[in-house]
């Protein structure tokens, strides 16, 4: 059966093999509309089949020696590399990602299940906890291991489609628990390309799948009771949904942020401050800001403002926007022509109400230019809410105590960015800021894909970074042994 080629219907994975289904549904791309695949769309029999096979497998699968699973961990690590440069063009053409960050998001899905094959080989050993620290507990050890909850249903979103699928898909095989991978429907060729490389594997039968199920047919997966953990990557409104109709179900959540990057006044240099404003520009606009930690607002203390605002307007308008397959473009379109429409209303509103445009403020199709505000009044859309798109806020404010109460005034709570030296101000910043990462000396948007990433606040629930969602899939089971010489 063609798995994929130009002409051909994209297969999806059901319980590890190819397979198509009745219906189709085409992947065009944001740039120029142009088809970039047709998807078979699994029937609801197939949809069943495949979580059957996952439950089936589950035994089998959470027996699997470590080596086993590291061995395939590390054989789609190297096939990733093998074909970088076809994945990335993949990406970029189904997601209009400009073809460097392409290429970068390819080479974070390495180091993922590069990452994961290395704690197959490492989890799970067991913890040993001595029991007879009270008289009750004499002779007795307890031995603490990991098991699976049962089979993760992974739901991935547009905006990275390969390496948010990694960060479900690998870590589930590194702890030996069967995922059901449901990709974007704007994007779901780029997931759809991880199964070529599973494949080629000796995973069991039913560990994994990758279904491309429309919307409107996930409620029936996120309610199924054989999937008990939900790893879900996306909006706020569509997380919570999910929570919030399976309360007994163990729910990941990697939602919206609105990532702020404090410049404190000891970072005051000029090198200080070309740095701090290279980095804003770049990754407040980088694959046209969507992406959950991008630059949304930049808080400057009083003492650096001025001097750094123009830094920061002259890097933003330096952008190249454009075609997403030329390498020298750093902002391409949106996922779609409405998403831009609708960061357009966001500034359109925030203008009106008050905010100074200082660059962009500008749409054609699907492409919004780098765009920077200032005087942003608050309870606006745009002060409120996540953009995700290539917009960011400057505000004034007088030392580092305003400052942090500045990013701890939003709903969310995913990253911080802190530019400082000082290493007091960078502990105080990790104790009082209320987010899940905070980054000194750099921007919000900086994630190494070992680290736990995950929000407060109502950026999501739980936490990503391979061990941690092995963490996640995974519970604690006791084994308390007795009459032992300690
Ligand atoms: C996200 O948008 O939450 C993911 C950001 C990243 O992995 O860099």
């Amino acid at each position: 059966m063609p798995i994929r080629n130009d002409a051909a219907t994209t297969a999806f994975w059901l319980a590890g093999r190819a397979a198509t289904g009745a219906e189709t549904f085409e992947v065009t791309s944001p740039w120029d509309g142009r088809t970039v695949g047709t998807v078979s769309v699994p029937t609801e029999e197939q949809v069943e089949e495949a979580v059957a096979a996952s439950v089936a497998v589950q035994a089998e699968f959470a027996a699997t020696p470590a080596h086993v699973r590291a061995a395939a961990l590390d054989h789609v690590t190297k096939r990733l590399v093998e074909r970088t440069e076809e994945i990335a063009q993949l990406i970029s053409a189904e997601n209009g990602k400009p073809i460097k960050w392409a290429r970068g998001e390819v080479g974070r899905a390495v180091s993922v299940f590069r990452f994961a094959a290395e704690e197959a080989r490492r989890f799970n050993a067991g913890e040993a906890m001595r029991l007879d620290t009270d008289g009750g507990g004499a002779g007795r050890l307890a031995l603490i291991r990991r098991v699976p909850k049962g089979t993760v249903l992974g739901i991935a979103p547009f905006n990275f489609p390969l390496n948010l699928s990694a960060h479900k898909v690998a870590p589930a095989i590194a702890a030996g628990v069967p995922i059901i991978l449901k990709p974007a429907p704007a994007t779901p060729l780029s997931g759809l390309i991880l199964g070529e490389l599973l494949a080629e594997t000796d995973l069991p039968a039913g560990s994994w799948s990758i279904l491309p199920v429309p919307n409107d047919r996930m409620p029936a997966l996120v309610q199924d009771e054989r999937l008990p953990v939900i790893s879900f990557t996306g909006s706020e409104t569509v997380g919570y949904a999910i929570m919030d109709s399976v309360p007994r179900k163990h729910c990941t959540l990697e939602l919206g942020g609105n990532g702020a990057a404090v410049i404190l006044a000891d970072y005051a240099s000029e090198a200080d401050l070309d740095w701090a404003a290279q980095r804003i520009a770049t990754f407040s606009n980088y694959q046209g800001g969507q992406s959950c930690i991008s630059v949304q607002r930049v808080i400057a203390d009083a003492s650096v403002y001025d001097r750094l605002l123009p830094k920061i307007v002259e890097r933003v308008e330096a952008q190249v926007t454009g075609d997403p397959t030329d390498p020298a473009t750093e902002v391409g379109p949106l996922v779609s022509e409405d998403a831009a429409k609708r960061v357009e209303s966001w500034v359109d509103e925030a203008v009106q109400a008050g905010a100074q445009l200082l660059a962009g403020g500008k749409r054609e199709g699907a492409t919004y230019a780098p765009t920077v505000l200032a005087d942003l009044p608050e309870g606006t859309t745009l002060a409120c809410e996540e953009v995700f798109g290539p917009v960011l806020s400057v505000q004034k404010v007088d030392g580092a105590a305003a400052a942090f109460a500045a990013v701890n005034s939003s709903k969310y709570g995913l990253q911080a960015g802190v530019f400082t030296h000082d290493l007091q101000t960078a502990f105080r910043a990790h104790k009082v800021l209320e987010v899940g990462g905070v980054i000194i000396g750099d921007v919000p948007s900086y994630r190494a894909d070992q680290m736990p990433y995950g929000g407060a606040k109502q950026s999501g629930v739980g936490r990503e970074g391979v061990r941690y969602a092995m963490d996640d899939y995974t519970y604690e089971r006791v084994m308390v042994m007795t009459g032992l010489e300690l």
